[in-house]
């Protein structure tokens, strides 16, 4: 872990939102002082659960300031890219494992003018993402298996978020690093302290009395 202090983004998951207050609810976690808005895009496919589509992304679109943070769960993925980035995502990530060709993919997304991002699951080496390094702007790592909110952080992933820190600064670019499930202040010390840079939480934003008070105890873990 280097010694330099970094800024810790916060990126509240929209899927522990309640649903029938969207507009209301982005509102409040942008006023709360989220960085990004973090959206799960599930298709009962390539995870066992369904969430929203670009609809509900270019519906709050309007309303937000926050960049939008779009984690695709769903394969295929570059058939869905256009219509993302229409819809207003300013990031694009998606799972390795959903296509053939993700060095491609990264490529749509960033021909699209969006920053393209990289999801390992639990068992995805950090190794497998080496030779996309130069076209990632974001990794993010997962540390539940995704597809649902509120489950336990896994502890395993700890020594790949250091790994991928390693990896990171080794490119002298400024590619974000995202850890995704399970955070809350006791794990998001450990997973800072690994060297992630972005902290993506559901239930630990959106189940709290305050979202103010539940970002600002993320961040200062
Ligand atoms: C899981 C999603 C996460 C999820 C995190 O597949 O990628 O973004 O919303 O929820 P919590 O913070 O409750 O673990
Ligand atoms: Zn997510």
């Amino acid at each position: 872990m280097p010694h330099r202090a970094r800024h810790i983004r916060i990126a509240p998951s929209l899927l522990a939102a309640d649903f029938g207050r969207l507009r209301d609810e982005v509102a409040a976690v942008e006023a709360a002082g989220a960085d990004w808005l973090h959206l799960d895009v599930m298709d009962g496919h390539f995870v066992p659960n369904i969430s929203f589509g670009p609809v509900v992304l270019s519906s709050l679109r309007c309303h937000s300031r926050l960049p939008f943070d779009v984690h695709l769960m769903i394969e295929p993925v570059d058939r869905y890219v256009q219509a993302f980035a229409d819809a207003g995502a300013d990031r694009i990530a998606f799972h390795p494992e959903a296509g053939p060709h993700p060095h491609r993919t990264l490529q749509l997304i960033r021909s699209l003018g969006k920053q393209a991002g990289l999801v390992l699951n639990p068992a995805t080496p950090p190794e497998s993402i080496a030779w996309m390094l130069d076209l990632a702007d974001t990794l993010l790592v997962m540390s539940v298996n995704p597809g649902f909110g509120g489950q336990q952080f896994l502890p395993s992933q700890l020594p790949k978020i250091a790994a991928l820190r390693a990896m990171i600064d080794a490119t002298g670019r400024p590619i974000a690093l995202a850890v995704d499930g399970g955070i809350t202040p006791d794990t998001a010390q450990a997973v800072i302290a690994a060297g992630a840079d972005t902290l993506i939480a559901g239930t630990a934003v959106f189940a709290a009395p305050d979202y103010a008070t539940a970002i600002a105890a993320l961040r200062n873990a």
